[in-house]
């Protein structure tokens, strides 16, 4: 397990500090070229290029480039109000639909721009799962894992398979079999949320997004949907917002560090938790701030 975060030595301030320096003085690109760095065995499946986001005059994103390589984790991690939710909802358009926000730079789904396609059918691709479970009150369980396909028109030729096949994906089918005609909210919050991710994963997508998809869960449940985003990330690409460090640690081969709507540092996850090349990446990780 990468445990880094928790468990291992981060080292004396003032050391990192020397190794940063004494990086920069031999190479003085070296530091900056790092998080452009591709991984070398996975496809790039999404990229944000020079994403800048705006509510009214405000920009909240301010030039962020990141790749999220295929069939891998990668989360984004930094204080309340640094642009992590705004970031994310960039990358399926859901950012422009508030009144008044806007989106400029690029953001590539394999090698097509995503803001000269239908954001109807990119969303289809790009699905997404909130902080909060959001089953839709007046639907079944079946109906719930089923709504993203009605709501765009789409009829599955086998609506039950689709629903057995997905309840299963989330490992859900055995709690809920026998009662898919009940109420969505009649379930605990971690199947709800766990029913949520079976919405998004009945759409097909390619990429699913996930804004702190445990916060309103107890240990158990977010247990669960990290082993969940295990399996899942053998068939999807995943962005996951988190503020918990060891469900980083855990879940994601990819993590990025934010801090007021500018990327500070992009790395394979164990370099993130155990010897960041920035300062305030290493101040934000052992709690100083944020
Ligand atoms: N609807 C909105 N209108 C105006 N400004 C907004 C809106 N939503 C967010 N902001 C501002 O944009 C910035 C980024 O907010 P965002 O929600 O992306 O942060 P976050 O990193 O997701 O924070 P948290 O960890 O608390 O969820 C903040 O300064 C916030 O105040
Ligand atoms: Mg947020």
């Amino acid at each position: 397990m990468m445990m880094g975060y928790s468990s291992a030595p981060i080292g004396a301030r003032e050391n990192s500090e020397k190794d940063v320096i004494s990086r920069e003085a031999q190479s003085p690109t070296a530091t900056r070229e790092r998080p452009q760095e591709e991984p070398a065995t996975a496809n790039v499946k999404m990229r944000a290029g020079d994403l800048r986001a705006f509510f009214g005059k405000a920009e909240v994103i301010k030039g962020i480039s990141l790749p999220f390589p295929e069939n891998k984790v990668t989360a984004i991690i930094g204080p309340s109000g640094c642009g992590k939710s705004t970031f994310i909802r960039c990358l399926n358009r859901m950012h422009e639909v508030v009144p008044g926000a806007r989106a400029a730079g690029e953001v590539l789904l394999d090698s097509d721009d995503i803001y000269a396609m239908d954001p109807v059918r990119l969303r289809r691709r790009v699905g997404m799962v909130f902080q909060k479970p959001n089953p839709f009150p007046t639907m079944s369980i079946r109906g719930n894992v089923l709504a993203g396909l009605k709501l765009n028109g789409i009829r599955p030729d086998d609506p039950d398979g689709l629903a057995e096949k997905t309840l299963r994906q989330v490992a859900l089918w055995d709690e809920v079999k026998d009662g898919l005609g009940r109420s969505g909210m009649s379930l605990s919050g971690g199947q709800q949320q766990r029913l949520c991710i079976a919405r998004t994963l009945a759409m097909e997508p390619e990429v699913i997004l996930m804004d702190e998809p445990c916060s309103a869960l107890d240990p158990i449940a977010t247990a669960r949907v990290e082993e969940l985003i295990h399996e899942l990330q053998k068939q999807y690409t995943i962005v996951i917002v988190t503020h918990n460090m060891q469900q980083a640690a855990r879940v994601a081969q990819y993590t990025a560090f934010f801090y007021m709507g500018e990327l500070v540092e992009h790395d394979e996850t164990n370099v993130i938790f155990t010897r960041p090349a920035q300062a305030r990446t290493e101040d934000y990780i052992t709690g100083r701030f944020g």
